[in-house]
């Protein structure tokens, strides 16, 4: 089977002034469905610019990004947007929600901006915010929640085009341990049982056990060893 992200010969280099810094190096990775790949490594070793580049937001200096096999640079910008939308899911270390938004009109953004009712959009938003055990919250805005219950509309957010693939930055870093466990259930979750491809970054070990497959990128390569998390 044909995997949902497919990276092959990226590299990214960095300029400013005459600094150079090469973020990804002759880089090769694959993600098949219902993996959970956990992106580990030291801060600058490019875990952040490995999921800009997979997510179709930061373009390679050279080689192919493939998601469900469309190269994500062979078409125009406006179609990537639109490809984004429909196929991949974001979540970030500070949530990136909508301060005036509610959590539902948060979580149905992706789809109002896609062209859906909003009717259609909202009732597929509860839904989610349902099961991310956020359903007696749906009218708050985000300056009402606490960053656990945050973290959880970003990651219903990510879900409501039903991505193929996931892309976490360190998406358990600003939260204690409790809401950690259920946001990382959670992204469990979506490759286990939703059969997405999810590729998390972290620092945390324990955020890093619940994956299927650890890369430990040192920079811009993955290290040798990679290691299968049961085999830890
Ligand atoms: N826009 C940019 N311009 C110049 N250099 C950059 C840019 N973005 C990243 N870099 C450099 O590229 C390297 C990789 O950065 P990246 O953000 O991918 O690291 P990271 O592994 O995510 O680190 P952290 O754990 O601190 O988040 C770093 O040396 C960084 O300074
Ligand atoms: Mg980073």
């Amino acid at each position: 089977m044909e995997p949902v992200l497919q990276l092959a010969g990226v590299n990214k280099t960095y300029r400013i002034g005459d600094e150079q810094t090469r973020a990804l190096v002759d880089f090769d990775f694959d993600v098949s469905a219902g993996e959970f790949v956990v992106v580990t490594g030291p801060s600058g070793a490019g875990k952040s610019t490995l999921l800009h580049i997979a997510g179709g937001l930061d373009a390679p200096d050279t080689g192919v990004v493939s998601v469900n096999g469309q190269d994500v640079w062979s078409v125009s910008a406006g179609a990537r947007a639109a490809f984004r939308r429909r196929n991949l899911g974001f979540v970030f270390q500070f949530f990136n929600l909508v301060p005036m938004l509610t959590a539902v009109q948060n979580v149905s953004l992706p789809l109002v901006l896609d062209g859906t009712a909003a009717r259609v959009a909202d009732a597929r938003a509860e839904a989610l915010l349902e099961r991310v055990g956020l359903g007696d919250r749906t009218g708050h805005r985000p300056a009402e929640l606490s960053g656990g219950q945050m973290q959880r509309v970003a990651v219903a957010r990510a879900l409501v085009a039903g991505p193929s693939l996931i892309l976490a930055d360190e998406p358990t870093g600003n939260l204690d341990s409790h809401s950690s466990a259920e946001v990382l259930d959670l992204l469990r979750s979506l490759s286990d049982e939703d059969g997405a491809a999810v590729v998390m970054v972290t620092h945390d070990r324990t955020a890093a056990s619940y994956g299927s497959r650890e890369v430990h990128l040192v920079d811009g390569h993955a290290r040798a060893d990679d290691v299968a998390a049961g085999e830890r």
